[in-house]
């Protein structure tokens, strides 16, 4: 039994790669051709905070490697938790229903006050905009990887809320493992958390902050754009200061190599206008694809 809170426990390159590998592999299969690990086991998805992507890609991989789900869709008004429930007696009742927890919760810590509760996997979909989204972490490398063929030696780009962007925030532990050189464009006030700066420092990683738009665009092979998490401002006007500081337009994809990719966790809401998405290194929706074959891995993984 192993729990997934934190890219911490997929920082191995040896469990990395397997994870990659079997990806790879599901991709080639048709669905009839499956593994089924999770035969006779039911997977809880317990999300307080919206999602499409985690939600809806964990559903089906669990289902395609032949387990079933049980679901509360917006768990902050249709679980009880509503009635004042706390998040660990809710945890403890499912623990005797399902053989796996996916959750996702708007307070930082949450996936580590569950697991200190349950005898059974919870998966981290997302804690607070401070916390981790680990499985965005895993298939976002995948991607780079599946693109680029090795990480040693990439200059990685990321843009956008480096404040609150839990997605990046995992992504980027994970690629720091390896040899990359680390771009950061935000606005000043959504710079990345210093605690992050110390991880790249310890682990001897070049990087430099940006406030603006920059040349450094065309050394980029990897542009990881970010929305501005408006739902983390306390203020309206705040959010409305930054939210078009970092806009990707085709001018500035003219600036970025040819073999250059473009991704982004999704949703967006400006920052890639739709016209990109035709630009063969716009690999977002690819991404998100990669997001069904990454789960299906590490819950092979984990299930197995
Ligand atoms: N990238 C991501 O976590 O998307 P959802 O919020 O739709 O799950």
């Amino acid at each position: 039994m192993q729990h997934i809170i934190s890219v911490k426990q997929l920082e191995d390159k040896k469990l990395l790669q397997e994870l990659f590998d079997f990806a790879t592999k599901l991709k080639k299969l048709s669905p009839v051709e499956y593994p089924k690990p999770l035969q006779d086991k039911i997977i809880a998805t317990l999300f307080f905070e919206p999602s499409t992507r985690t939600r809806l890609s964990f559903e089906t991989a669990t289902q395609r490697l032949g387990g079933k789900i049980i679901s509360t869709e917006n768990a902050s008004i249709s679980s009880s938790n509503y009635k004042g429930e706390t998040l660990e007696d809710t945890i403890r009742v499912i623990n005797s229903y399902a053989d796996g927890i996916v959750m996702r919760h708007p307070e930082t810590g949450s996936a580590a006050r569950a697991a200190a509760v349950s005898k059974i996997p919870i998966i981290n979909a997302g804690d607070g905009g401070a916390g981790e989204h680990p499985t965005q972490g895993l298939l976002d490398v995948y991607t780079i990887y599946e693109s680029k063929g090795t990480f040693d030696g990439l200059k990685v780009g990321m843009v956008g809320d480096l404040l609150n962007g839990r997605t990046m925030h995992s992504t980027l532990q994970l690629l720091s493992m390896y040899d990359v050189e680390f771009y950061f464009f935000s606005p000043k006030s959504l710079s990345l958390p210093k605690s992050y700066l110390q991880i790249l420092k310890k682990q001897g990683r070049k990087f430099t902050e940006l406030y603006g738009w920059d040349d450094a665009l065309k050394h980029i092979d990897a542009l990881y754009m970010t929305r501005v998490q408006k739902e983390r401002f306390k203020k309206a006007k705040d959010y409305l200061a930054v939210k078009d500081d970092f806009i990707l337009t085709k001018s500035l994809t003219r600036q970025l190599k040819k073999d250059a990719i473009i991704l982004h966790p999704l949703p967006r809401i400006n920052e890639i206008p739709p016209e990109i998405d035709a630009d063969p290194r716009a690999l977002y929706f690819e991404q998100a694809r990669n997001g069904l074959f990454a789960r299906m891995s590490l819950l092979n993984h984990l299930y197995s």
